[in-house]
């Protein structure tokens, strides 16, 4: 069956019907074509288009057209040009000919905008449900080593001490924001386009707002030949998911490093790690890199609709059916990952005295020292200058900071009087950094209390 075919002599070559077909992929689409379309019924009915009954019968006939559909044998021999049409044929078969009254006043090209946006809605909700499972298990790990002290980095050279639950609140604020992006696409997706027609509008008199309520929009589009062109909610959908990846893949990145030989901070479970077919000693973090490989395709997906819709003309064009792979596919691999990294996360043991002696034999603690010179009175590009001397010494003399008595600190240079010798140990200067914001101890066990209740309000 087609939904057009008047205008022409012959019919479409087998090539282009397989070059054209959607319904592989578009199939998943079939519950929201269906729950729209049966609004859609209701809405002809308040336009006289449809009396009670045939409403009824139609309304009744998409509900076992919904329940068929989620065995594989509806799909069989199925060579429907696309969801949209499949569907009508189904109506067609069970309804009879009120299904020929079904597409009044509506067009495909709003159908699919609708259609996407209702999948979208629910899509955006998983995945919000799977950020906070991700953010629950960082605070869990945090809350697993509360006092454990890691160096942070920047250039990927010692810096900073900081305490370990720091650095995973760190995650936990990048997650949030993606849980915030996440609902910032579901927002741009959820206001109704039916209405539209093709480009120009419906021409008939449809109660755009009822449409949209029956539906839980939360308003209807403004502009039906924006409404046939537009896609930026998918890209908003797309990018929200691609910065999502990014923070995954830049987690997994770390933590293949810190459980390598090299580190030793953390050992991950058996379960998310694989052996070597040759060489029986390897464990290797597998669950993380191809986390760090599927950010690569989601950012691929919106690449490609960018690519897509960056040359198109208003409004619809065919090219734009090539906007659901993508987004099935960014969707699916963004629901593996998350899904993939709470595992991770819950089969992670950290070994503290690791990263605490790579904090202890580095010179994170330099800044400390530099700053007590600068409350004590030396200004700060002094003291950046002094301590500087004092670790290139120690660098030379192979020295590492507990190496130093509070006198030899205090005759290599007078400003770096005895009370200073306890900054030698990492520990200690994290105490300055009491800071909203900062790895002061009790500025983390706020922020972790904190991470706590903006979880419980995320739940809801
Ligand atoms: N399968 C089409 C799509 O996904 C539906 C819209 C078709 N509209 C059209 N004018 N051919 O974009």
């Amino acid at each position: 069956m087609k939904l057009w075919g008047g205008r022409f002599e012959s019919g479409p070559s087998e090539v282009f019907e397989r070059f054209s077909g959607s319904l592989d992929f578009d199939r998943r689409l079939i519950g929201a074509d269906i729950r729209g379309s049966q609004a859609f019924a209701r809405a002809l009915e308040r336009v006289g288009i449809l009396s009670v009954e045939e409403r009824a019968a139609i309304v009744a006939a998409f509900g076992a057209i919904a329940a068929e559909s989620a065995s594989a044998a509806f799909y069989e021999g199925a060579s429907d040009e696309d969801v949209h049409t499949l569907v009508i044929r189904k109506l067609k078969e069970k309804a009879g000919a009120v299904a020929d009254k079904i597409h009044t006043g509506r067009s495909r090209n709003e159908q699919v905008s609708l259609d996407t946006r209702l999948w979208l809605r629910e899509e955006s909700d998983r995945a919000r449900g799977l950020v906070t499972g991700v953010m629950e298990a960082l605070v869990n790990l945090a809350e697993a080593y509360p006092d454990a002290v890691i160096p942070g980095y920047t250039h990927m050279r010692r810096a900073q001490a900081v305490l370990w639950p720091h650095y995973l609140l760190a995650y936990f604020e990048m997650f949030a924001r993606d849980w915030e992006r996440l609902g910032e696409a579901r927002a741009r997706a959820n206001v109704l386009p039916l209405g539209s027609g093709a480009l120009a509008g419906a021409g008939f008199p449809f109660d755009r707002d009822a449409m949209a309520q029956d539906l839980g929009f939360d308003g209807v589009t403004r502009n039906s030949m924006d409404v046939s062109g537009d896609r930026d909610f998918v890209l908003d959908f797309l990018y929200a998911a691609s910065v999502a990846m990014i923070h995954l893949s830049r987690l997994a990145e770390d933590w293949i490093l810190y459980s390598s030989e090299e580190f030793g901070w953390l050992e991950l479970g058996d379960g998310v790690t694989s052996g070597s077919s040759l060489m029986p000693q390897k464990k290797n973090p597998d669950s993380l890199e191809l986390i760090r490989g599927k950010c690569g395709r989601v950012i691929g997906s919106l690449t490609s609709l960018m690519v897509t819709m960056k040359g198109l003309p208003m409004t619809y064009n065919r090219d734009m059916q090539e906007d659901k792979v993508p987004l099935f596919e960014a969707a699916d691999q963004l629901g593996g990952a998350l899904e993939m990294a709470r595992v991770a996360i819950e089969s992670v043991r950290l070994n503290p005295g690791r990263p605490a002696r790579a904090a202890e034999e580095s010179w994170v603690v330099a800044t400390d020292l530099a700053e007590a010179l600068a409350r004590a009175g030396t200004p700060f590009h002094q003291a950046h200058q002094i301590v500087g001397r004092f670790v290139l010494e120690s660098v030379r003399s192979g020295k590492k900071p507990s190496d130093w008595t509070a006198a030899e600190m205090q005759s290599f240079a007078p400003e770096l009087t005895g009370d200073l010798a306890v900054l030698l140990d990492p520990k200690k200067g994290m105490g300055s950094r009491e800071i909203a914001g900062g790895t002061g101890p009790g500025a983390v066990a706020g922020a972790l209390e904190e991470a706590r209740r903006r979880l419980a309000r995320m739940r809801v």
